[in-house]
């Protein structure tokens, strides 16, 4: 294995007997299982969840491509039929709050198309450039304040708050309230694990409810007084088809799922994953800082490439499909997982190693591929480029702090987040405090 995403003991499941991903070791370093699995075992079925998970970049593609066998909605949309716990939550949000609707990325077309138009135009290139310079600015800010003091949690002075901030401004929330909002997606993607108690989708589901009231106030001012952010567009615009603007069941599964999770916490597991990726391949680190206008952009590709913040999600069969000899059921849930097919070598030579001379860095998946691509994903590259840009221009030398790191990450199934990362540095003699 190469010297990045070194663990002491790796699990390395000897065959696909004896491989899951639902197991909180596995998920700290899943790679040995996911070479496994795309060597002997491409269509695998994981005992543990059921759940059929094909790991080859070539039939990656192929899924997010094929909208008429693999369909993005998702069972726990279909209220009647919820049982347990997902039921007791399903109660929970009719008696207190909002029952999110179904997200943009749950959706299959026409539906999705119709309501992409709506996002494509909030999230339109002219508004990205503008926000360009916001990002650039924030990025400098972030660092320095902590700069003086010679080391910093980078997760929490830096990556929680720079996408954080940015979407904060967006979506009409107060930047003061960034660490309540941090606490609510938190809490909602740490209550999607597997085999939750009732208390954790309970506690996981009141503190959606809260974020719900925070936000509730700002659709009904922004529907009075549009303001011209991204929210307020979102808010305000119908979706061609519908004959109506979305509905607040509607807004309310679109601030948690695909904003604050699906755009923030993203983007700062990304950030956190390529300052402890330069940590550990201190050659890279030399080369980027030689020469960032040459090597920034493909350093970004390669973080989304290799830590792959968003691991895998999942589609629904719509027939019995028929992949390398097995047959997977209509109605079965299957996991692309795109974490996987990034480190696929059929694809990326040296595919564990960052390269930053790689050709064909963009054609990863960390932001998925065909009609559902990533819709922020071009304001994630700027934040992850000025993010890196600023901490470059700032930092000669840095280290993990000795003692302070255990280097684990949240264990989640779908999302790579480190718990955070201390580091101590060196400040550049010729630091630049503005881009
Ligand atoms: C490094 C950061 C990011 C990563 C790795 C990432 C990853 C992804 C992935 C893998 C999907 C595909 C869903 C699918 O195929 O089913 C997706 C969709 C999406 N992302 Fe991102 N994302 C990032 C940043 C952002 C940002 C900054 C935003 C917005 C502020 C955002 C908003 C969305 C939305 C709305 C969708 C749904 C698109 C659709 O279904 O049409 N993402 N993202």
């Amino acid at each position: 294995m190469s010297a990045i995403n070194r663990m002491d003991n790796p699990v390395c499941p000897a065959s696909p007997d004896e491989a899951t991903l639902a197991d909180a070791e596995v998920l700290e370093c899943p790679y040995p299982t996911y070479s496994l699995l795309r060597e002997q075992a491409p269509v695998f079925q994981d005992p543990r969840t059921g759940i059929w998970v094909i790991t080859r970049y070539e039939d990656l593609r192929m899924v997010c491509l094929d909208t008429e066998r693999f369909s993005n909605h998702r069972p726990s949309n279909d209220h009647a039929k919820l049982t347990g716990n997902a039921r007791k939550a399903y109660e929970l949000f009719l008696e207190k709050g909002w029952v999110p609707g179904e997200s943009l990325a749950a959706r299959d077309d026409p539906e999705h198309k119709q309501m992409r138009a709506i996002f494509d135009a909030a999230f339109r290139p002219k508004r990205i450039k503008a926000l360009d310079g916001e990002v650039k600015v924030l990025a400098y800010e972030l660092i320095n304040a902590f700069i003086d003091d010679g080391h910093c949690n980078f997760v929490k002075q830096f990556a929680v708050p720079l996408p954080l901030i940015i979407i904060c401004r967006q979506m009409g929330a107060t930047e003061e309230d960034i660490w309540q909002i941090k606490a609510w997606t938190d809490a909602w993607y740490r209550g999607r694990g597997f085999d939750l108690s009732e208390a954790e989708v309970i506690w996981a589901t009141e503190m959606e409810i809260q974020a719900q009231h925070y936000f509730q106030p700002i659709f009904e001012r922004l529907r009075r007084a549009p303001d011209g952010t991204l929210l307020s567009d979102l808010v305000n615009t119908p979706v061609p088809g519908w004959g109506r603007t979305l509905s607040d069941n509607e807004l309310h599964a679109e601030m948690m799922q695909d904003t604050f999770v699906g755009g923030s916490e993203t983007t700062t597991n990304a950030l956190s994953a390529g300052i402890m990726l330069l940590a550990r391949n201190p050659g890279v680190w030399e080369q980027l800082k030689a020469d960032p206008d040459k090597h920034l952009r493909t350093f970004c590709e390669e973080v989304v490439r290799l830590e792959s913040p968003v691991q895998g999600l999942t589609r629904t069969a719509k027939t019995d499909i028929t992949l390398h000899g097995v047959t997977i059921p209509k109605g079965a849930v299957i996991d692309a997982r795109f974490a996987a097919g990034n480190r696929d070598p059929a694809q990326f030579e040296r595919p564990d190693d960052v390269e930053l001379e790689r050709r064909n860095a963009a054609s990863h998946l960390g932001y998925s591929s065909g009609t559902h691509y990533c819709l922020g994903a071009p304001l994630a590259r700027r934040e992850l480029y000025w993010g890196f840009k600023a901490f470059i221009d700032n930092v000669e030398d840095f280290r993990l702090t000795p003692g302070r790191n255990d280097l684990r990450h949240y264990p989640n199934y779908g999302l790579r987040a480190l718990n955070e990362l201390h580091i101590e540095f060196t400040v550049r003699a010729d630091r630049r405090s503005v881009g």
